[in-house]
C-alpha cells in the first residue's frame, strides 16, 4: 500500500457520454487518505454518474481511474474492488428479505469469504457504531428511513473499505431523520475514513468536508476548501447555485 501522502484514488480525463449526451467532460480529481470530498452541484450536472463510474457501475467513455496507481478499468473484478470502494445509495438498497444482521454479514461471507462467526462479530461492531445493534433481528421494512440508512452504512463499513462513496444519503429521508444519518457520517469523518459524498446538505459540507467540488454541466467548475468554495465562491455559477440554498433558508454556513 502507498505512502500516506499518495492518493488512494485518481480520476484522470474522465469522460462519459450516454448516446450524444456528454455527461462528464474531462473530470480530474484525486482523493487522499482521510479526505472528505463533498461534491455539490445542480440536478443533472453529473454527480451520480461520476460516483457510478468510480464504483464501476458505469463504464467511462474515456479516461482512467486509478486505485493505488492501478487502472480499475482494466480487468478489475467489480465485487472485489467494491469491497475496497464501497457505496451508500440514496434509496438504501438493503436486501428486504434479510434481517438487519444478515444484511451486514452477507458481503463479508460471499465476497470476502469470511466465516460466519467473524461476519457476525464484525457486523455487530459496525451496527453498534451506527446505533442500530438493538435491531439485528428486524427486517428493513420495519425500520424508519433513517434507521435503514444507518444499517446501509454499517453494511458498507463492515467490508472495511478504504473509501466510502455516498450518493445523496439523506435526500430520501424525512427531515427529522436527516440529522441522525449526518451525525454518523460526521463520526466517520472524525475517525479518518476517506469519503466522497454527493450532498445538498451545505452546512454539513461546510463543517465536515476537507474539499468541496462544485460540478456544473459535466465539469468541475470550482474546487477548494469549504471556506473557498462555500463561503467565497469565485465562479458565478457556484454563487448562483449556492444562492438557492440561502433563499430556501439553508444558509448559515
Ligand atoms: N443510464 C443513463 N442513460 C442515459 N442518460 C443518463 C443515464 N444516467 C444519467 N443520465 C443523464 O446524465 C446526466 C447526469 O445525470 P446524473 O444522474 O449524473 O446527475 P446528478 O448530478 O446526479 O443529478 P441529481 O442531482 O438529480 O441526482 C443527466 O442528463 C441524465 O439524464
Ligand atoms: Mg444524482
Amino acid at each position: 500500500m502507498g505512502e500516506v501522502n499518495e492518493p488512494i484514488l485518481q480520476v484522470k480525463h474522465l469522460r462519459k457520454q450516454f448516446g450524444n449526451n456528454e455527461v462528464l467532460m474531462d473530470i480530474d480529481f484525486d482523493t487522499y487518505p482521510s479526505d472528505v470530498v463533498c461534491i455539490i452541484g445542480a440536478s443533472g450536472s453529473g454527480k451520480s454518474t461520476l460516483l457510478r463510474c468510480i464504483n464501476l457501475l458505469e463504464t467511462p467513455t474515456q479516461g482512467v481511474i486509478l486505485f493505488h496507481g492501478e487502472n480499475i478499468l482494466k480487468g478489475t473484478k467489480p465485487s472485489e474492488y467494491r469491497a475496497k470502494v464501497g457505496m451508500v445509495f440514496q434509496s438504501f438498497n438493503l436486501f428486504h428479505n434479510m434481517t438487519v444482521l444478515k444484511n451486514c454479514m452477507v458481503g463479508m461471507e460471499k465476497v470476502l469469504k469470511k466465516d460466519k462467526a467473524y461476519a457476525e462479530e464484525n457486523a455487530l461492531k459496525y451496527l453498534k457504531k451506527v446505533g442500530m445493534a438493538q435491531y439485528i433481528n428486524a427486517k428493513p421494512a420495519q425500520l424508519s428511513g433513517g434507521q435503514q440508512q444507518r444499517v446501509a452504512i454499517a453494511r458498507a463499513l463492515a467490508m472495511e473499505p478504504e473509501i466510502l462513496l455516498f450518493d445523496e444519503p439523506t435526500s430520501a429521508l424525512d427531515p427529522q431523520m436527516v440529522g441522525e444519518v449526518l451525525e454518523v457520517m460526521r463520526d466517520l469523518a472524525h475517525d479518518g475514513l476517506t469519503m466522497i459524498i454527493v450532498t445538498h446538505e451545505m452546512a454539513f459540507a461546510h463543517d465536515v468536508a476537507s474539499r468541496v467540488v462544485f460540478m456544473d454541466k459535466g465539469v468541475i467548475a470550482e474546487e477548494g476548501t469549504p471556506q473557498e468554495v462555500i463561503e467565497n465562491p469565485k465562479n458565478e455559477r457556484t454563487r448562483e447555485f449556492l444562492s438557492r440554498f440561502h433563499n430556501q433558508g439553508g444558509g448559515n454556513f
